[in-house]
């Protein structure tokens, strides 16, 4: 059993994208003795804007990829714990180009691994509940940390790579790590090629939403600052070598969200277009967190999904210069997929 972590200086990959950056919000809200370094390559899905206005005394941002070990041998020295959340993360994009998923999500943990076994800092490492593959609608079952990984696309694929390459470096390096497999998050700063932003946005800019082959497939949604409390939780209680899960029993079906949205934002419940499926869509995710919460004690907070749907709903109204700029690019990569 590792004793408790108060970390003083962590370095947080990927905290320009959207989960990274409202876990940066989320520690310098509530952890005044915790500093931030933030790695972040800015590709497509990163914006500096997402950490723009934190302290900077809190708060340091170092522009660069996880694949760069000269990178990592300079910066990583001094901290005492890595949080990984860099990825290539959309599994639409992994698709049409499998290869930068590779780079980043693979090559990009290994080297963060080996600059935690060569300075001896505690890393947690994030996944997602994909690596589990899917469940049929009608089965009672969810995911937990024993599910077998059976992931289906390159993104998760290449996510549940990682994990085993975490799994590896604790058993036979002693990496002090811990692993989390969350599910579907949603709130503010998520990119426009996301399923709820998407369909928002499209709703602004006065184009029809689309839902992807019959709509039932079902995502269980969390708000990200529930995943943020969650990955606290772990990186500074939990056992290393450990795998939890984060949900916070969020199932719905794609149609009933977007029917929510459309209703939300007083448009017609049959105002969106059917459009192609993905190919090898996943249909249904579930998670049962017991173990998180049983064992450390974590429960969500913000359970009433229609209440923050709404809240991500105004921030998307509120915001627009902040997605407009990258919105007709993202809707015209979708219309070359027939999506
Ligand atoms: P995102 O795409 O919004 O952000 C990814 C960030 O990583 C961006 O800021 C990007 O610039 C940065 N990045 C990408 N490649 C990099 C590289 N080579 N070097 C440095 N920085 C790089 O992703 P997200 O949705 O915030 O997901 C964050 C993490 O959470 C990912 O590991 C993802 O697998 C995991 N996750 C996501 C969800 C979800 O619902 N989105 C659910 C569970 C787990
Ligand atoms: P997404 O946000 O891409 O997350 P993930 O694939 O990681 O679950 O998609 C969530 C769900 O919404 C998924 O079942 C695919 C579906 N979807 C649509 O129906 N229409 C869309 O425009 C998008 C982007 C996704």
């Amino acid at each position: 059993m590792a004793k408790d972590l108060s970390p003083k200086n962590i370095l947080v990959t990927g905290g320009c994208g959207f989960i990274g950056s409202n876990f940066v919000h989320y520690v310098v809200k509530n952890h005044p003795e915790t500093h931030v370094t933030v790695l972040d390559a800015l590709t497509y899905a990163g914006n500096i804007e997402n950490i723009a206005g934190l302290p900077e005394d809190r708060v340091e941002f170092v522009h660069g990829n996880i694949c760069d070990a000269d990178l990592l041998d300079k910066i990583v020295p001094g901290h005492d714990a890595i949080v990984h959340y860099a990825a290539e993360s959309h599994n639409d994009n992994s698709i049409a180009d499998p290869e930068p998923f590779l780079r980043t999500n693979v090559e990009g943990t290994y080297r963060l691994l080996e600059a935690a076994r060569k300075y001896d800092v505690r890393y947690h490492h994030i996944s997602t509940d994909e690596v589990y593959g899917d469940l049929a609608l009608d089965d009672p079952a969810r995911f937990t940390e024993e599910t077998p990984y059976h992931p289906s696309s390159p993104y998760s694929s290449t996510k549940a790579a990682s994990d085993l390459l975490v799994r590896a470096w604790v058993r036979t390096f002693g990496v002090q790590a811990t692993i989390s497999n969350c599910s579907n998050n949603y709130g503010p700063y998520q990119h426009v090629e996301k399923f709820i932003p998407r369909q928002i946005t499209n709703i602004l800019t006065g184009v029809r939403p689309k839902l992807y082959g019959d709509g039932l497939n079902v995502r269980d949604w969390i708000h990200t600052d529930d995943h943020s409390s969650a990955v606290w939780t772990i990186l500074t209680r939990g056992r290393i070598g450990e795998t939890y899960l984060i949900g916070a029993d969020g199932e719905r079906n794609n149609l009933t969200v977007l029917r929510d949205i459309l209703e939300m934002m007083g448009k017609d419940p049959d105002d969106f277009d059917w459009v192609k499926d993905r190919p090898g869509h996943d249909r249904r995710y579930a998670i049962d967190s017991t173990k998180l919460r049983t064992e450390l004690g974590w429960t969500p907070e913000h359970t009433d999904f229609r209440e923050g749907l709404e809240h991500t709903i105004r921030w998307y109204e509120e915001n627009r210069a902040w997605w407009e700029p990258v919105k007709a690019k993202t809707e015209a990569r979708y219309k070359a997929q027939g999506q």
